[in-house]
């Protein structure tokens, strides 16, 4: 419909894929997109309304009585619940243990891959997630997968002091019916175990050099 880009970051928790999307997106002047929160803010949701996240019908229920709206402030997404901007709430432990079942729910997907694919009307953007290269976004040249082995990203979490067992989230990430965690077809694999933030940031600027991206694109990083 446009000329906007996507930019699509996948992979396992605490592989520093939202990290690594916001430093590129500031330094590339696009919009980031942290698609994470949006399945927090529904997860986030059924705490409110007392909903168990695993009953599929409540929450598909919940989705017509609470208003979801995803924006953008200072080049990063936002996402409200009726009105709301919960911010750090979304960290919660309570939401990490419940986020992966709705995230299961594939009337939530279609709601919030939706929404999603709506910002590329805003602009190009730097999307992170777990299925952006593979459903969001599948045409795009621009994919990758930022992985990590699990005893860094165990240890990652632990540095940023959050509560938080990024591997059991994985599992159930990956063995869901409904769009799983999956590296996408075409996507680059970069494994950041040994690597820190900027290196990261220069292997995503790599791929898009590869894969076409354009002069006047690229010129903003240097
Ligand atoms: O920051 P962290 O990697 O720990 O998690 P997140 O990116 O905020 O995502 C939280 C949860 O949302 C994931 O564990 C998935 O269950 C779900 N999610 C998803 O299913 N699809 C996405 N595109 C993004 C997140
Ligand atoms: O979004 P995701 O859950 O994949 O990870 P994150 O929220 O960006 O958290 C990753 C943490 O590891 C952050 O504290 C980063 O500073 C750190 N880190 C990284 O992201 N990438 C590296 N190559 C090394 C460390």
């Amino acid at each position: 419909s446009n000329s906007n880009i996507a930019v699509a970051i996948d992979g396992p928790a605490a592989s520093g894929k939202s990290t690594v999307a916001k430093t590129l997106a500031k330094r590339l002047g696009l919009i980031m997109v942290n698609t994470g929160a949006m399945y927090r803010a529904v997860a986030w949701a059924t705490i409110q309304h007392g909903v168990d996240p695993a009953d599929s019908a409540a929450v598909i229920n919940l989705l017509d009585r609470v208003d979801f709206t995803c924006g953008v402030e200072n080049n990063l997404s936002t996402v409200l619940v009726d009105g709301v901007d919960l911010g750090d709430a979304l960290r919660q432990d309570a939401v990490n243990s419940r986020v992966s079942k709705v995230a299961a729910i594939s009337e939530v997907r279609e709601l919030l891959v939706s929404m999603q694919r709506d910002y590329l009307e805003l602009g190009s953007v730097v999307m992170e997630g777990r299925d952006i290269g593979s459903v969001v976004f599948p045409n795009t040249p621009f994919k990758m997968y930022i992985d990590a082995s699990e005893e860094v990203r165990r240890k990652r979490r632990a540095a940023e002091g959050i509560i938080d067992d990024p591997t059991a989230r994985d599992k159930e990430d990956s063995k869901r019916k409904s769009s799983p965690l999956v590296i996408a077809e075409g996507a680059v694999v970069i494994d950041s175990s040994e690597m820190d933030v900027e290196q990261v940031v220069q292997a995503a600027l790599t791929v898009l050099r590869e894969r076409g991206a354009s002069e006047e694109l690229l010129a903003k990083a240097n």
